[in-house]
């Protein structure tokens, strides 16, 4: 009779719950999980948010052990992983009985792209998924329009890294303008180049999506969204990714198409801390100007310490998964409709499992985008692993590599120390110094 309930969940206390709620859930809630927020983001690396969520979650797994934890969260039965192993065992159950078209993600995403395959039950998902492998050709590093894309990227970084004469500063606003305006090429084609306006309506809905179910969706936006979307679908232009989609109307493309342009902001956040890395680990710089000589080869360098920066920062900080059945995670029965968080900062910076912790360490990144049954899941793992796990290193990589050609990195603020990096990184707050490299070199 004890049986059954010795394989349920242990059950945090209601005051651990409260502590998880404050450390973890609220201030991940508040930087934006679909846009961020300056002042939060500002906020928590000032206050080093993230390092106590991550001790907290220490402490806990020492007082509760490494099983699922539940969290007592009234009318939401939710549990936290604290074991790695865990976290692979889950993120391979997808899209069942590990759902990751959860309550919260499907009210949140509601609002910009309802259609999207992260919100989409199994059959539907079965239907989208390949839709996206194959447009942002998944299984291979070298996407096949990989010579565009390098084009793209260096005419768009050319102003920026050309015209100066004295040492520049770079700040995030400096890098996101041309960055937008790449996103919208790759995506959409040329013709997007200049459209601000789509990007802006995008930014307005992802607001709003922010605060997920507490405000309802602004169903004119979505539609003037959806309607500039459909126009560039009409007629494709070649060597963008849409043109890789197929002409199916059914597939709700305007959905699949809004999760794109949504994610590449990530995808720039994490490339302009990449280079805020490089610029504080001066010994990199001249291994990935080598590397960046190299025409149209895989930049495996670059694209390492690409991945490791989403391991030291990740951009997706809470995996979300919901049971669609009773089912164990390890020994534990979770009963059906349970959400599951994996929280990837504790994994990914869990000293007392990993040496490498709080350093840069590209090793692991060389020959893979996710050591699930480590934790380390910068990508996410499994059946719905992020489709764009080679597409993202490899602009990401291209960048750097554009960046480096002819310039030095420095990075000016915040202060930073490669054997203790700081678990919370506020891009909007980085200044970089670029360096003509003839200067630096005489
Ligand atoms: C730094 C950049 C990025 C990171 C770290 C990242 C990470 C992730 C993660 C962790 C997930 C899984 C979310 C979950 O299971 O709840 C995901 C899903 C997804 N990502 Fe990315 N992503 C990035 C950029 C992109 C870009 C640029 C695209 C498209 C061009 C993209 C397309 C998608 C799609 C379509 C899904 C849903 C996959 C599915 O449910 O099967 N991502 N991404």
């Amino acid at each position: 009779m004890s049986d059954k309930r010795s394989t349920g969940p242990v059950a945090a206390s209601v005051f651990d719950t409260l502590r998880v709620v404050r450390s973890v859930l609220a201030p991940t809630i508040a930087k934006g999980v679909i846009k961020r927020r300056p002042l939060m983001e500002a906020t928590a690396e000032h206050g080093d948010l993230d390092a106590k969520a991550v001790q907290l979650m220490q402490r806990l797994r020492t007082k509760y052990g490494d099983g699922p934890l539940k969290l007592s969260i009234p009318f939401r039965p939710q549990v936290l992983l604290l074991d790695a192993a865990h976290v692979a065992q889950v993120l391979e159950g997808a899209p069942s009985p590990f759902s990751p078209a959860t309550k919260e993600k499907r009210s949140a995403l509601a609002h910009f792209e309802p259609g999207n395959v992260l919100i989409s039950g199994p059959e539907r998902r079965e239907e989208l998924r390949p839709v996206h492998e194959n447009a942002l050709a998944t299984e291979t590093r070298r996407h096949p329009f990989f010579e565009r894309f390098q084009m793209i990227i260096d005419e768009e970084f050319d102003d920026l890294l050309s015209n100066f004469t004295a040492d520049k500063q770079v700040k995030w606003k400096d890098f996101a303008e041309p960055w937008f305006r790449i996103v919208r090429r790759v995506v959409l084609g040329d013709r997007a180049r200049d459209d601000a306006a789509l990007t802006g309506l995008l930014d307005e809905l992802r607001r709003r999506a922010n605060w997920a179910f507490a405000i309802p969706t602004n169903r004119k936006k979505l539609r003037s969204f959806q309607m500039r979307i459909a126009a560039y679908l009409q007629n494709p232009e070649p060597v963008s990714l849409i043109a890789r989609l197929p002409d199916d109307r059914q597939l709700q493309l305007e959905s699949q198409i809004a999760q794109w342009l949504f994610a590449f902001d990530a995808a720039g956040i994490a490339t302009f801390r990449a280079l805020a890395l490089v610029g504080s680990h001066h010994e990199t710089q001249e291994a990935l100007r080598q590397e960046s000589k190299l025409v149209a080869a895989d930049r495996r360098f670059a694209r390492a310490i690409f991945l490791d920066t989403i391991r030291l920062w990740p951009t997706t900080p809470a995996i979300l998964r919901e049971l669609t059945e009773d089912a164990h995670i390890g020994e534990t029965m979770i009963r059906k409709g349970t959400g599951v968080i994996i929280f990837a900062p504790f994994f990914h910076r869990d000293d007392e499992h990993l040496a490498f912790a709080h350093r840069l360490n590209p090793a692991p990144w060389v020959d893979q985008e996710a050591a699930a049954p480590k934790g380390l899941v910068p990508f996410s793992a499994g059946p719905a692993m992020c489709p764009a796990h080679n597409l993202v290193p490899m602009l990401g990589s291209l960048t750097i590599g554009m960046f480096l050609q002819e310039t030095e990195i420095s990075l000016l603020q915040p202060a930073m120390r490669p054997d203790h990096l700081p678990a919370s990184f506020n891009h909007f707050g980085i200044a970089l110094q670029l360096s003509h490299r003839s200067r630096t070199a005489a």
